[in-house]
């Protein structure tokens, strides 16, 4: 059985002493829980987090990095920082990323090679934006995003990746795919990696479901046969209400 991967991503928002606040309330919430919980916040509520989660289950994840090691990139930060200060894992494609910073299938794949390089677990989105769902190529869209993601990964790299299935027009708007629709675009890229990587590989990938999830629609959409867990955005940044979904079985 695949364990169960639930992360919030804060995108930008919630300032360090926000981020303390939260963790201070959140951590007591899930301490119980056998999902693994993650929190994917900004750069600079990154040292503030790892500290404060530091005697918790909550891990600590970034939500973009650079390729490259260091050098000339004002502004960017490498996966090799991130690890020094002890970031887990690091959110990379995102769709917001891919849409308003030309983040590219190469850069993405670059990305998760750099992040395994080092040591650092990479949680990688795709996802169909509306257009795409309605001209009925969901699945070739996504299975080719996939394939291109991982493109030159060892078999033990694709099975420590995190596959985050996000259909672009659920995020932030309150629409949610069914859990059936999301559970089959799941399966679509689960068959995908079998037929990439091998059986065993695929068996024991992680892929999530995200867009719009919530306290009233986790335990539904998580209970379906190939979704692992979530990646939340909206609704991670309320303790109580993020609790909830990621105690979804209780
Ligand atoms: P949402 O965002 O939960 O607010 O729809 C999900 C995401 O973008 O990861």
């Amino acid at each position: 059985m695949r364990r169960k991967v639930i992360a919030g991503n804060w995108k930008m928002n919630m300032l360090p002493n926000e981020a303390i606040k939260f963790i201070e309330e959140f951590a007591p919430l899930v301490k119980d829980t056998k999902a693994e919980v993650i929190l994917c916040v900004p750069y600079i509520d990154l040292f503030y987090a790892l500290l404060n989660a530091q005697e918790t289950n909550i891990k600590i994840g970034a939500q973009n990095m650079h390729f490259e090691e260091s050098g000339a990139y004002t502004g960017e930060v490498s996966g090799k920082m991130l690890k020094s200060i002890g970031v887990e894992y690091v959110i990379i494609g995102h769709s917001e990323r891919r849409q308003y910073f030309a983040e590219t299938d190469e850069t993405v794949n670059k990305k998760i090679k750099a992040a395994f390089e080092y040591g650092l677990k990479p949680i990688v989105c795709v996802g169909e934006n509306l257009e795409q769902r309605e001209k009925g190529v969901t699945e070739e869209i996504i299975t080719k995003q996939t394939e291109l993601a991982l493109d030159g990964l060892s078999k033990d790299q694709v099975k420590n990746t995190i596959i985050a299935y996000e259909p672009i027009w659920a995020i932030g708007t309150g629409k949610t795919a069914t859990s059936e629709d999301a559970n089959n675009s799941v399966k679509a890229i689960r068959e995908k990696i079998a037929k990439l990587y091998g059986k065993e590989v695929a068996e024991e990938v992680i892929i999530q479901y995200g867009g719009s999830v919530k306290s009233s629609n986790a335990a539904e959409l998580f209970s379906t046969s190939d979704i692992d867990g979530g990646l939340v955005g909206g609704a991670s940044l309320k303790p109580e209400e993020f609790a909830k979904i990621v105690n979804y079985d209780k």
